[in-house]
């Protein structure tokens, strides 16, 4: 087979080549470099990864060739927890929480989420796929190719089913993939102030299965539930109802656990099988311990609490040892993190959480792909793989954690197709 594409001469080429599952402990480190390495695509198909002279013998008069010469080429980011699809913006709450507010005081006083539920009630299907469509393309320009999307700014059933809409849209008309997840349980709306329990019913009893009529529960496109676990949100046993008739219903478990204080989510999350378990600010020793035990994916997300100015970051050092197979997504989210970069989320795990660079690499690729059930279509460069890799304009893959708020990412190719930069090359 000639390939249509290759992608030859870099200095350093990341191919994260993987055992199967996530990697987790000393694999985590692991990014199998091939030195002036190439890659050959046909269509949208990773064919060959390998010597820049084995793979170039490949090519033929009408194969396009790209020179990555002195650069870093590596997989696609892939973006495993974001709430990307909302419509307005809160940075006034993000200046009362600079002098002095926190987070859940303003959440508990109907701002927070509540804010961004009712412009996102508000907005059209057309207005919140235009206002969340410049947020993908600044994630594809900072290396994402693939990510996860949830809901949860709708909280009833219509505009849940709006949002869901608005994922379906543009994950069908923009060149980034997107996984979505439910998250109707993702505050408790005012209306139901007082009353989450009866919330819950609503979740379970009539949004759940306006999913299964809306077609959104085929075995053709994987689809999640997440439930933020959270005093001032979902206890453990509300968490459970939702998560357990989502399973009945055959879809990926997800849970916000852990985040602001320590309610027994993670261990939900392993009970339950759920594909991942997500923030684990101030996860227990023993639920680490259950977590490395489990095939539960441990995404950590530091630019929360970066975001929120805040000091409680991951215990990320000691899940890598203990063996949890730790990923990075951005979270990216109007409250407390309105970040599209993956490279400052890298930057960030490795200052704040102690990774090193290539375990911060590892997690935001081959191990976020397994957070949302594609490990074995992208994240890492192998032959029958989805095409999706990057140009970084480094020498070394260790610059994206050492170097911070520009953008190394050169050229972004998804699925075969050169996205960006092409020229610059
Ligand atoms: O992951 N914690 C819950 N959800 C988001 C914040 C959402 C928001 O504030 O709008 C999070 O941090
Ligand atoms: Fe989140």
């Amino acid at each position: 087979m000639t390939p249509t594409l290759v992608v030859h001469s870099a200095a350093q080429l990341v191919s994260i080549a993987s055992p199967g599952g996530p990697r987790r402990g000393n694999a985590m480190g692991e990014l199998g470099l091939v030195s002036d390495g190439a890659v050959a695509i046909k269509g949208d198909r990773i064919l060959l990864v390998g010597d820049t002279s084995e793979v170039l013998a490949q090519a033929d008069k009408d194969t396009k060739l790209l020179d990555a010469s002195g650069k870093v080429v590596m997989p696609g980011f892939v973006d495993p927890h974001t709430h990307v699809v909302f419509a307005g913006d809160r940075a006034a709450e993000f200046e009362m929480r600079l002098q002095g507010t926190s987070y859940m005081e303003i959440m508990a006083a109907g701002g927070g989420i509540m804010n961004t539920v009712r412009a996102t009630r508000q907005a059209s299907l057309e207005e919140l796929v235009s206002q969340s469509r410049g947020r993908l393309d600044r994630m594809l320009t900072h290396g994402t190719t693939t990510a996860e999307a949830k809901t949860g700014y709708g909280l009833d059933t219509k505009s849940e089913l709006k949002v869901l809409d608005a994922i379906r849209l543009l994950g069908g008309s923009h060149p980034l993939d997107l996984v979505p997840t439910f998250l109707g349980a993702h505050a408790v709306p005012v209306e139901y102030s007082g009353r989450t329990d009866d919330y819950v019913d609503l979740v379970v009893d009539e949004m759940l299965p306006a999913l299964q009529v809306e077609g959104y529960l085929s075995d053709q496109a994987p689809i999640f539930c997440d439930v933020f676990c959270e005093e001032g949100a979902f206890s453990v046993r509300q968490s459970r109802r939702i998560l357990e008739r989502a399973k009945a219903f055959g879809m990926g478990l997800k849970i916000h656990a852990d985040e602001f204080s320590s309610l027994g989510g993670t261990a939900l999350a392993v009970e339950l099988g759920a594909t991942s378990a997500d923030h684990l600010a101030c996860t227990t020793d023993e639920e680490i311990g259950l977590l490395a035990d489990s095939d539960t994916v441990g995404v950590l997300l530091p630019g929360t609490p970066f975001g929120l100015a805040e000091d409680h970051y991951a215990p990320a050092r000691k899940m890598i040892d203990a063996g949890v197979a730790v990923a990075l997504a951005t979270d990216l989210n109007p409250g407390t993190c309105y970040c599209e970069s993956m490279p400052f989320v890298i930057a960030l795990a490795c200052r704040q959480m102690g990774m090193t660079p290539a375990e911060a690499i590892v997690a935001a690729t081959i191990n976020a792909a397994h957070a949302i059930g594609l490990g074995q279509e992208v994240g890492s460069l192998e032959p029958g793989k989805k095409a999706d890799l990057l140009v970084l304009d480094a020498p070394d893959y260790r610059h994206l954690a050492y170097r911070f708020g520009t953008n190394l990412v050169q050229v972004a190719i998804k699925a075969g197709q050169i996205l960006a930069g092409e020229s610059e090359v």
